[in-house]
Order: structure tokens, then C-alpha cells, then sequence
């Protein structure tokens, strides 16, 4: 019965783009940089207006919202069947500097869509279904990605590092959650942490950030495998001084050793025999930042990740080697070389690919198998849950500046499979 009640759902999903579309522009001017840039960062006033948002959005949908103590998100829709296992989907809404309006904020807005879409249908879930909004996926102010799910994922030693850690102005991580109004109890953040078997399934939808789907017309990619990211922080010390004064000779420049090593890891990437080794260093800063002062100190965050979780790793040994060297070459000391983490790759589960392709095919839409290549709060509740994610086309494939764009078509399309895949797992 269950099952022709899922195959004729199909056609009388509607998906309300106008106000999907309009949801996005308003969360978007949640801004600390002016449009079309979003500049959204963990605990702002910014990031504490567009949860609001984001709360309020749920309650209209008639969802029951709760938070954790590091504002993870969730606003769950009672199934039939209360006692069992939900089945989850949601993704991050918090923006890079300078970055776009829909990486992360599609598979959030999308996803309380996605309950509008079903609950106008007159579908029932069976499993509770559950939007869940989670904490810094980006790591913009305290150096780590998927903040919130790594949590949910139950990392005792990021629980246990976050009561100490500081952002660049000093500011600790448990001041800012009490200044957000999270992190009231206490210190231990293990609270947050997801019992194995909470959820049946969690599903992202995500624009793809990359040119494969629009360049191929294709609608739909199904992700069967997110690539191992990895981030580095190294330190270099020298003496500095005069920029006119100081003979070449007699200098131990921070600044060059630093720039020396961002070509190695450039080097390094391209030798690794793969396109899918990638490496970046996205901060290089130069103490203390004179043009007559050569540089005494010298900070670089790298980040590199690669479908090969060795291959990866054998870049990171390369990259310490070359640092190693570098700060002998130039007589500089090398006083940090930190992996702030290095994570393995994460695979999509067979049952929930299976139902994202069945749902495609009852929309009539076009899709194809793909892995993503950048990661996503999906790579940790895979630790904790079943997982799949469902990509849609984006503008060029461009994310991580303002440029970013999917069309409300595409929106669309997402939705509807992530309302049916919903639907489907929700039964199961
Ligand atoms: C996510 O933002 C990533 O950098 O892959
Ligand atoms: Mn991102
Ligand atoms: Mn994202
Ligand atoms: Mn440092």
C-alpha cells in the first residue's frame, strides 16, 4: 500500500521556488560584507540573526525545533512510527569570506522545502523526518571544518580541544557560544555527541561546486564517495629587520621560507600522478606586515585532499619534509608544523544511492554517480548513519565566491528528489 502511495507521489510533489528563492535572498543579506558577497561566520551577530531565521522557518513548517549546546539545529516532523529511527537531512548555512548565497543554505532551505513539498502532498512519514541546520561546516574562525557534525560524530578529543581553543582575536570558543546563547550547562561539550542508530539515514543536498552537471546537462548527481580533506598550519620564525639595512646575505626571512613552502606544496600536488590531488594554501600572513620590515614570522594554512586517502597522506609527509628543509636552507625555525586534521574519505550507502536513483527516475530527471570533491557535514554523519547526497548543477561550477548560482529550476529538481528520497526512507 505504502509503496503506490511513494510511486504516485511523485507526481504531485510541488515545489514552491518562488518562495524557496526568496528565502535565500533574505538570508543572504545576513551578511558582515555587502551583496553579492555573504560573509556569515560561527557566533556573529550575523550567524545569530540567520538562525533565528532558520528557526523561525522551521516552526512555520510546523517542525519541533531543538538546539545543542553548539547550535547544531534540528526540527523534526513526528512520523507514525515515533519510536523508530528518524531519517535526517540538512546541511550548513554559515559562508566563507566573500563567498556565495547557496553553498550549504540549499540543502537547508531546500530541506524545510523539502517537508513543505511532502506535507502539501498529504504524505505521512512513517520515521520521523528531521532539517537539521548544523554549526560551521567552514572553518573560518577556529580552524575547523564541520564543527557541528564532527560533534555529532562523538570526536572526544575535538570536545575536550574546543574548551581551550581561541580564535584570531583571542576570543575563546566557549565565550562565543554563551555569547550565540549556546554552551549554557557547562564545559562539556559531549552532550552533543549522536548515539550510533539515532538516525536510519541522513541525506544532503548540496549544489554540486563543481562543472560536471551543468556542463553535461545532466540534472541530478548522486554521490557515492566525498573525498579526504586534510588542513595544516605551519609557523615560521626568523630574526626580521631592516629593509634597507640588512644585507641579503645576512637575512633569515620568514616571509620567503614561507613562500618557498606554498611551491612545494603546489609541487608536490601536481607529482602525486593524479588531477585528483589538490592542494591550496588559502592564508599566508606576514608578521609584522611593513614593506621596510623584512618578515619575522610567517603563518600558512594549507589545505589538500584527494580521493586516495594514502596518496593524500604521502603529500602532507612530502609537504613536512620540504618545510623541514626549508627552514634549515634559510635558517629559519620552523615552530609550528600542525595537521589540524586529516580525515579519511567517506562512502555513500548502497540503500540510500538506490533510493535518491529511484527517485530520480520516477521525476524523469537525469542523473549520474559522482564523488565530491569538496567535503561536507556528510563525511562525518556518515560515522554515525547511513548517508547519501544528492548534488544539483551550479553556475560554472564556481562556489566559494559570490558568483556562486544555481537557477531555481535546478532548486528545484533537488527538492523534489530529496522530498521523494525522504519519503522512501522514511518508509523504510
Ligand atoms: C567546504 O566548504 C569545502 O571546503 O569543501
Ligand atoms: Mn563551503
Ligand atoms: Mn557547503
Ligand atoms: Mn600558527
Amino acid at each position: 500500500e505504502s509503496n503506490s502511495f511513494v510511486t504516485n507521489l511523485a507526481s504531485s510533489l510541488s515545489v514552491d521556488t518562488e518562495t524557496l528563492q526568496k528565502r535565500i535572498d533574505e538570508l543572504s543579506t545576513f551578511s558582515d560584507t555587502p551583496a553579492p558577497s555573504v560573509t556569515r561566520v560561527l557566533y556573529t551577530e550575523n550567524d545569530v540573526l540567520a538562525r533565528s531565521y532558520i528557526k523561525n522557518l522551521m516552526g512555520l513548517s510546523g517542525l519541533s525545533v531543538r538546539e545543542d549546546a553548539v547550535g547544531n539545529i534540528f526540527g523534526r516532523w513526528i512520523g507514525n512510527e515515533a519510536v523508530l529511527a528518524p531519517v535526517a537531512t540538512g546541511s550548513h548555512i554559515d559562508a566563507i569570506p566573500y563567498s556565495g548565497k547557496y553553498d550549504g543554505v540549499v540543502g537547508v532551505l531546500g530541506a524545510i522545502e523539502a517537508i513543505n513539498v511532502l506535507k502539501r502532498s498529504g504524505f505521512k512519514p512513517r520515521r520521523s523526518l528531521e532539517v537539521i541546520m548544523f554549526t560551521s561546516e567552514e572553518p573560518t574562525r577556529y580552524g575547523i571544518s564541520c564543527l557541528g557534525s564532527r560533534l555529532l560524530a562523538g570526536i572526544e578529543s575535538l570536545a575536550k580541544d574546543l574548551t581551550s581553543t581561541v580564535d584570531g582575536q583571542n576570543i575563546s570558543f566557549l565565550d562565543a557560544a554563551r555569547s550565540a546563547g549556546y554552551a549554557k550547562e557547562h564545559n562539556d561539550l559531549s552532550s552533543v555527541f549522536l548515539k550510533k542508530g539515532s538516525y536510519s539515514a541522513f541525506v544532503e543536498l548540496h549544489i554540486e561546486q563543481g562543472p560536471i552537471l551543468e556542463e553535461e546537462g545532466t540534472s541530478i548527481g548522486i554521490v557515492t564517495a566525498i573525498a579526504a580533506p586534510a588542513s595544516i598550519k605551519v609557523d615560521f620564525e626568523g630574526n626580521g629587520g631592516h629593509a634597507g639595512a640588512v644585507l641579503m646575505p645576512n637575512r633569515n626571512d620568514a616571509g620567503l621560507a614561507a613562500s618557498e613552502l606554498a611551491l612545494a606544496v603546489e609541487k608536490h600536488v601536481l607529482e602525486s600522478g593524479s588531477i585528483d590531488t589538490v592542494g591550496t594554501v588559502g592564508i599566508l600572513e606576514l608578521h609584522p606586515g611593513a614593506i621596510n620590515s623584512i618578515p619575522s614570522k610567517s603563518h600558512l594554512e594549507i589545505d589538500t585532499r584527494d580521493i586516495d586517502e594514502k596518496r593524500r597522506n604521502s603529500v602532507i609527509e612530502k609537504i613536512r619534509q620540504s618545510a623541514i628543509t626549508i627552514a634549515k636552507n634559510r635558517g629559519v625555525t620552523l615552530s609550528e608544523f600542525k595537521i589540524v586534521n586529516q580525515d579519511p574519505p567517506a562512502l555513500s550507502e548502497k540503500s540510500i544511492i538506490e533510493a535518491v536513483e529511484a527517485a530520480s527516475k520516477e521525476l524523469n530527471l537525469t542523473h549520474k554517480f559522482m564523488i565530491s570533491r569538496a567535503y561536507h557535514d556528510s563525511l562525518f554523519m556518515a560515522r554515525v548513519s547511513p548517508m547519501g547526497m544528492i548534488f544539483i548543477p551550479c553556475f560554472k561550477g564556481y562556489s566559494h565566491k559570490p558568483e556562486e548560482y544555481a537557477s531555481g529550476h535546478d532548486m528545484e529538481n533537488g527538492v523534489k528528489v530529496l522530498a521523494l528520497t525522504l519519503a522512501k526512507l522514511s518508509l523504510q
